[in-house]
């Protein structure tokens, strides 16, 4: 299904570029922000001094391989202030990420960050088929995560209406949404099918809403979380990504004419993809962990910063830029399981394969003497009796991920609800 379409002649110049004119366009920003960042960033200059290289060490793009990593944890010994790159009174806004452990991760914003951050979500939404006039319902987190205000500043850029309804208070969300009747939803999957529940407890079909778009993002869904939530609430489904340490949403997003994957804004955000054991730069098309660089950023401009998102690269279809596969899962998301390696939208997609069983789930990992047990806790759509369900999840789990699950299916409403990122793991083994 495609409600809406990106039209052609509203696209900024560069995503209709040569190949040539992106490279030539990517190494000239290159040079400047490695010879930024190094100027301006004490913690980097000294990296770079470590391994011995200078910023005229640029001399392509592939010269970048040389550069040391910028990691999370780099971030976090600087906390909060230590990485940025200009003076305190040129800092507009500041955002962080909590993270699991220690200290959030502190991000800042120059005034050109943020109209840069504005133009690459303005695309995005363009790129998911929206425009001035439409109405853009913003259900993301408003505050230190960037998900709300970025989403906000983009639609606004675009010249849609913003409805900044923020996450939570579900019962308003439906409301707003059958008052207001906005065009386009950004919002985590997970919360939508949270949404889409309220919508049918107050016996509205999903499907009949003024919602053509989903702009979904800020967790990972596969593709069968796809189709659920375009058929369940009638409107196309697509991809956004990106990460607070590189500017926050959009740093990347599907078309809607192809939904084949989110495209790269790679005029702002230089992708590679690594080994994530050995830092090597990975093959062509090969899975490996997402590295980005950035090209214009000012205030916390930041170098071969490793993601833990794992993917791989693709060529453009939509666009000029590439493309990144949808992102299945984290490094550290990924869960060892008597040896076998486990995405938590693995059993996802197996959850959505059962009829019978609703799309909300929770991974337990806990430990049984030396043996890890993963429980999956899942809810059936309708009471009453259901013995095959918990049967035919436990057989599905062993032949398609090939691992023993304990399934544990409850009533509707069982499983915990996300208001945003959705917990799909706890693991209970330290
Ligand atoms: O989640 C920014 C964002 C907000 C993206 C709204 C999209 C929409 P952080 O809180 O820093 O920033 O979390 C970044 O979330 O490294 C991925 O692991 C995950 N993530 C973000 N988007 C996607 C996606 C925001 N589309 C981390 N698919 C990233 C899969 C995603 N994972």
């Amino acid at each position: 299904m495609v409600n809406k379409i990106s039209d052609p002649k509203t696209l900024e110049p560069i995503e209709t570029a040569s190949i040539d004119e992106l490279r030539s366009l990517q190494l000239t920003r290159l040079k400047w922000s490695i010879q930024h960042t190094f100027d301006n960033v004490a913690p980097y200059r000294a990296k770079c001094q470590e391994v011995g290289v200078i910023p005229s060490d640029i001399v392509s793009l592939e010269s970048l391989a040389m550069f040391p990593f910028t990691v999370k944890d780099d971030l976090r010994q600087a906390y909060p202030f230590g990485m940025f790159a200009v003076p305190q009174r040129e800092i507009v806004r500041l955002h962080a990420s909590s993270g699991t452990t220690g200290k959030p991760t502190v991000v800042g914003y120059t005034k050109n960050d943020i109209d840069m951050w504005a133009t690459v979500v303005a695309r995005s939404i363009r790129a998911s088929g929206g425009g001035p006039g439409d109405k853009v319902h913003i259900a993301y987190g408003y505050g230190l995560f960037t998900g709300g205000l970025g989403s906000h500043y983009g639609a606004e850029k675009l010249g849609a209406t913003v409805i900044p309804m923020s996450g939570g208070q579900t019962p308003k969300q439906v409301q707003l949404i059958l008052d207001f009747k906005p065009d386009i939803i950004m919002v985590t999957p997970s919360y939508m099918l949270n949404i889409a529940d309220e919508f049918e407890r107050q016996g509205v079909n999903p499907a009949e809403s003024s919602l053509q778009v989903g702009i979904f993002g800020a967790e990972p869904w596969g593709e069968a979380m796809r189709e659920q939530l375009e058929e369940r609430c009638n409107l196309d489904a697509v991809d956004i990504y990106g990460l607070s340490e590189v500017i926050g949403p959009g740093v990347a997003n599907e078309c809607i004419e192809t939904k084949d994957g989110p495209t790269i804004w790679e005029d702002h955000f230089y992708p590679e993809i690594v080994n994530p054991e050995t830092g090597e730069p990975a093959g062509e098309g090969e899975i490996g962990e997402l590295v980005f660089t950035s090209l214009t950023k000012e205030a916390l401009p930041i170098i071969r910063y490793r993601t833990g998102d794992l993917t791989c690269l693709l060529p453009g279809t939509a666009r000029t830029m590439r493309r990144m596969e949808k992102i299945t899962g984290r490094s550290d998301d990924m869960l060892i399981i008597r040896g076998v390696n486990v995405f938590p939208t693995q059993i996802e997609e197996r959850v959505l394969a059962v009829n019978g069983l609703a799309p909300h789930y929770q991974i337990r990992v806990s430990r049984d003497g030396n043996l890890d047990v993963l429980t999956v806790q899942v809810e059936k759509t309708e009471t009453g009796a259901d013995e095959g369900l918990a049967k035919q999840l436990r057989e599905d789990i062993k032949g398609y991920v090939g691992v023993s699950a304990l399934v544990d299916v409850c009533e509707p409403g069982g499983v915990p609800r996300s208001e945003g990122k959705a917990v799909r793991v706890i693991d209970e083994r330290n």
